[in-house]
């Protein structure tokens, strides 16, 4: 079996000392994970290690820490697949037989939450605080029918990826908006919302849009950066299901925030099927004036103009704002300009938006592979995957 390098950042708050590599090499098949060499170090060199955890299955969600920079379940990464990702620092323990270990891997607490020691961070303060945030549960529809609801099962198909969810918090800790701006609901939290208000059952669904399109911190506060869909380990893709309840709050309940979230979606658009390109310099005045040319002239987009003009000089002055395009824009050619707007207006033509659904494929009552395997010619059946659309109210 080969060795790994594994390094520990070992911190403890109390003891007033400050935090340090803790570096021990472990003989363990590739295909152990990451935390099984964590428990090995802590049950056989050193007890003092601090890291949460219990099923030891990706079920309980308490193992959440960042391998080689990258958040997950400890219990859910292979060894290797942890080294292969790079990004450790090399070990500062000489080598002394001539071989380098098979890997190295360095395991942090997660990021975006305080440290209570070692790889255990306080999910109290930051996750749960935000998960409590969003009333995460089912406020009922009046009348309570006599027996229970029956929900379509589109609906079901539509939330059961934000129900997949374990609440490890891995999602949290690469969050880059709330990096910046701690107080950001977060993925976790708004992925926990899209649960409720994807639900026929809950009799809130505006409230809870109408909220969280207010807050400064809520919907429109996130910057599209992905990280959250990389890390999650159960696939719940949060920064779709913030899409998803901004399309609910903006086109389904018209919802016009004071934090120009939809205002500054709508000019995005409209831009775009205009000119084919963002047209950046329009689209400040746009998202607060109005969405149309004439949006500059409006108060509110001047003084956002002139709070912006040093940004605005200083890119001039660097060449990296050419005054030409700051004032007209970029604008595609004719025909690539005309193939953008029959996309547009094959989209605004339909009827009712249609959300897809990847997460769920196929249903109960497809047929069993054996079955199309009987049919087949001796060939492997090919799969079947069929993205169930679910319709958005
Ligand atoms: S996509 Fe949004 S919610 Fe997800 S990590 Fe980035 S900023 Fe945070
Ligand atoms: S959305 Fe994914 S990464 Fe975030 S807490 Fe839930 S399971 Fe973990
Ligand atoms: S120990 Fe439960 S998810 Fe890892």
């Amino acid at each position: 079996m080969p060795d790994y390098l594994l390094r520990i950042r070992r911190y403890d708050p109390d003891s007033g000392k400050t935090a340090y590599w803790d570096e021990h090499t472990v003989t363990l098949n590739p295909r152990n994970s990451v935390l099984d060499a964590i428990l090995k170090v802590r049950n056989e060199v050193d007890g003092s290690v601090g890291i949460r955890c219990s099923c030891q299955q990706a079920i309980c969600g308490s193992c959440g820490v960042r391998m080689n920079g990258r958040p997950g379940l400890a219990c859910n990464t292979h060894l290797e697949v942890a080294a292969a990702r790079g990004g450790g620092a090399q070990s500062t323990v000489p080598q002394t037989d001539g071989e380098g270990p098979a890997g190295v891997i360095e395991v942090e607490p997660m990021g975006n939450m305080p440290v209570i020691r070692d790889l255990i961070v306080d999910m109290d303060a930051v996750h749960w605080k935000k998960i409590q945030r969003v009333t995460p549960y089912l406020i009922n529809r009046k009348p309570v029918p006599e027996r229970e609801y029956i929900v379509p099962h589109e609906n079901m198909v539509d939330i059961t990826q934000t129900m997949a969810c374990i609440q490890c918090g891995a999602c949290v800790s690469d969050c880059l908006s709330m990096e910046v701006d701690p107080l950001f609901v977060g993925p976790a939290a708004l992925a926990k919302t899209y649960r409720f208000v994807g639900d026929p059952r809950d009799d809130q669904h505006e409230q809870r849009l109408r909220d969280l399109s207010e807050d400064p911190h809520g919907i429109y506060d996130c910057t599209h950066c992905f990280n959250c869909i990389d890390a999650c380990p159960k696939e719940v893709a949060p920064m779709s299901q913030i899409m998803r309840l901004r399309r609910r709050a903006g086109s389904d309940h018209k919802i016009v925030d004071s934090n120009n979230g939809h205002r500054h979606e709508d000019a995005f658009v409209t831009l775009v099927r205009d000119y084919g390109l963002l047209n950046e310099a329009e689209l400040l005045p746009r998202s607060y004036g109005g969405n149309s040319w004439f949006g500059k002239f409006h108060p509110a987009a001047g003084k956002e103009l002139l709070s912006s003009l040093p940004t605005v000089i200083t890119g001039v002055l660097r060449g990296k704002v050419s005054p030409k395009i700051a004032m007209f824009g970029h604008k595609l050619p004719g025909g690539d300009l005309a193939a953008i707007k029959k996309l547009y207006k094959k989209i605004e033509s339909r009827p009712q938006r249609l959300e897809l659904n990847l997460y769920i494929s196929g249903y109960e009552d497809d047929p069993e592979p054996a079955a199309v395997a009987a049919g087949s010619s001796g060939e492997a059946p090919q799969a079947e995957s069929s993205a169930s659309e679910s319709e958005s109210s």
